[in-house]
This record gives structure tokens, C-alpha cells and sequence, in this order.
């Protein structure tokens, strides 16, 4: 029988502060009512300064392993997607995380923003499926306050800090059927971060974005994609038992559901709680379902995911963990 992919567990870590949209209100000029009408989120948590988006990633990585049963040293490749990585450049985020949870296999970092987890998805079930690999950790993971402009209404309300583990291994059942993935770089300055050569915050890294265009494409994007992963699939709408879309922005989620004709149940929406943790994103909300006991074993998920790039992409994924 052929070896198949599947998401053996999930498990996230969120730092313990809470940003309310009220906190927003005592130093720039934007309001709670703004905030909640143009992106349904409520509020987002905050790394504190000496916590890394390694350590976020490690302690999401722990629940992760633990809930798939199996030992650390059982994981053979670490994969970690993210855009506020520890250190520019080098050493990768996911060799940190490897280091901290005592590891020396192959560890590596991707860079895909917002649709960092249905890249690792794709990776990782090919690795598996040709039994490179046993057990790949994959980790989306963000401290991305870590590269926000405070003075900057037009993003600084928009997203939120954490991380989330997938254990992806070999069965036979629950798979992960099918994944896409894609970009477009003619759109590369509507979403980037760029290196100011000098920045009285001293903020080295800020993100920036053209937010209205991005809407706009995001929203035709994706609701193409997911119609098409669907198809593909010779599945409909009604095979979904959660859509599990990447949480920027409520309205985004809303007008992909609408264009589906997806029931509210099926869709999954965590974007009021968390914000958007870019790559941490579609995991968060996984784990969302799964502590709130709703995600059950052989449960049939379609992921979407669009970011900085542009990037994109959506996956059709069976949950086979306990
Ligand atoms: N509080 C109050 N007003 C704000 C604000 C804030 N936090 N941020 C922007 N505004 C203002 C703008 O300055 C603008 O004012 P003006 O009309 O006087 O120029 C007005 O609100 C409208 O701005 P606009 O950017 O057109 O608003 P919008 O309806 O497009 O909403 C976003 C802005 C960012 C919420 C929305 O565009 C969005 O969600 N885009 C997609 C973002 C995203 O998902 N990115 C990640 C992809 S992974």
C-alpha cells in the first residue's frame, strides 16, 4: 500500500499578553469600533521583548510532539515558516528550535509569509510520501511585532504574535490529500518589509502594506483557488467539514465562504482572538478547533492562505490525530 502524509497532531503556544483594540486608542489616531468594522479583530497577544520567535516555536513544537505520541528524538527534519525569524539571514529559526529540544537533524527555515503553512504542508508530505522522512515537525511561527511600526495605524492593529506545530508522518488513512501553491512577485512592494536606513524607533525591520490593494486581490485569489483544489478533488463544498482559512481579515473569510456557499459551522474563525499571525495562522486556528473538541479524527480540512509575495495557496487535508 502506498505511503501517505498525514497530520498526526497540532499543537500552538501564545504568549501570555493580550493587546486589546482599546490599547490602540491611547497613542494612535484609530478606535476600537475601526478596528472590529474593517477586520473583525478584537485583539492579538504580544511576545514579551526576550521572548523569540524561537521560543514560541518551541514550546508549540513540545504540544505537538507530545499529543502525536511520540519521542523528540523521533523527529527527523524541522521545518519552520516564518517572516519575523530570530536573526535575519542566518542561523535559520528552525535550527534554534532543533537545538532547544536537543536535536541535530535537518532543520531549515522558509520564507512565504502569510502562506508559510501550506508551503511546509507541501514539503513535508512529499518528504514523507517518499519516505525521505518519518516525522517532520513543521512550525508556523511569528513574533512578528518584532518587525511592526508603532506609528503605522494602517498595520500595527492588524496582527498578533504565536506559533503552531503540526507533526506530519507516515499512515495509510487521514491524509493530507492534496496541496497548491503559487506566487505572483509582480505585486512584491504592496506587502514587504523593508530596512529603513534610518528609523527613529530604531524599529530595524518594518512591515508595509498597500492594504486596500491587497484586499482586492486577495479575495479573487482566493476564492478561485478553493474552487479549484475542490475540483481538482471531484469534491464539494459539502465534503468540507472545516474550512480553515488563513485569519487576516474577517471580510476576506466572509466573501471566500459566501463565493463557497459554506455554512457558518464549517468555517472556522479565530481572527477576533489571535489577529493575523501570518505563517502561525491556519495552525492556531486548527488548534482553535481541536482544544474546543470540534476537530475529531478523519475530519475532512480545506486550508487557504494568501501573504506578501504575493503567495497563495489552499490544501485538502484529513486530521488523523487522537
Ligand atoms: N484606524 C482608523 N483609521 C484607519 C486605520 C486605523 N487603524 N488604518 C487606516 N485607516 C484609515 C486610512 O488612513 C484611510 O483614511 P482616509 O480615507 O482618510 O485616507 C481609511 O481608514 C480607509 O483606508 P483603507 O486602507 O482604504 O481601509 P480598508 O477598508 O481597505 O481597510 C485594511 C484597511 C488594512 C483593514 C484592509 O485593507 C485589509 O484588511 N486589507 C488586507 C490586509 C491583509 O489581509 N493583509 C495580509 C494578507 S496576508
Amino acid at each position: 500500500m502506498k505511503l501517505k502524509a498525514c497530520i498526526k497532531s497540532i499543537g500552538a503556544y501564545l504568549p501570555k499578553n493580550i493587546v486589546y483594540n482599546q490599547d490602540f486608542e491611547t497613542f494612535l489616531d484609530t478606535s476600537d469600533e475601526w478596528i472590529t468594522r474593517r477586520t473583525g479583530i478584537k485583539q492579538r497577544f504580544k511576545a514579551d521583548k526576550d521572548e523569540q520567535t524561537s521560543d514560541l516555536a518551541y514550546k508549540a513544537a513540545l504540544v505537538a510532539i507530545k499529543r502525536a505520541k511520540i519521542n523528540i528524538d523521533d523527529i527527523d527534519m524541522i521545518i519552520v515558516a516564518t517572516l519575523s525569524p530570530d536573526y535575519f539571514a542566518m542561523p535559520s529559526t528552525a535550527t534554534l528550535v532543533a537545538h532547544k529540544l536537543g536535536l541535530k537533524v535537518s532543520a531549515f527555515d522558509i520564507s512565504a509569509a502569510c502562506s508559510g503553512f501550506i508551503y511546509m504542508l507541501e514539503l513535508a508530505k512529499s518528504l514523507v510520501e517518499s519516505a525521505s522522512k518519518k516525522n517532520v515537525l513543521i512550525i508556523g511561527a511569528e513574533k512578528i511585532s518584532s518587525v511592526l511600526d508603532y506609528n503605522d495605524r494602517s498595520t500595527c492593529v492588524l496582527f498578533g504574535d504565536g506559533a503552531a506545530a503540526c507533526v506530519i508522518s507516515a499512515g495509510y488513512e487521514n491524509e493530507i490529500l492534496d496541496v497548491q501553491t503559487a506566487t505572483d512577485g509582480e505585486y512584491a512592494k504592496l506587502l514587504f518589509t523593508n530596512r529603513p536606513k534610518y528609523s527613529k524607533d530604531c524599529t530595524p525591520i518594518s512591515l508595509k502594506m498597500q492594504g486596500n490593494d491587497v484586499f482586492k486581490v486577495a479575495v479573487n485569489t482566493l476564492a478561485n483557488e478553493v474552487k479549484h483544489i475542490l475540483s481538482k478533488n471531484n469534491l464539494s463544498k459539502d465534503d468540507i467539514t472545516h474550512f480553515i482559512p488563513h485569519q487576516a481579515n474577517l471580510r476576506i473569510i466572509n466573501y471566500v465562504k459566501e463565493k463557497l456557499e459554506l455554512k457558518d459551522e464549517q468555517c472556522c474563525v479565530c481572527v477576533d482572538k489571535y489577529g493575523n499571525t501570518s505563517a502561525a495562522s491556519i495552525p492556531i486556528a486548527i488548534n482553535e478547533l481541536y482544544e474546543s473538541k470540534k476537530l475529531k479524527k478523519g475530519d475532512l480540512m480545506l486550508f487557504d492562505a494568501f501573504g506578501g509575495g504575493f503567495t497563495w495557496g489552499s490544501a485538502l487535508a484529513y486530521f488523523d490525530g487522537e
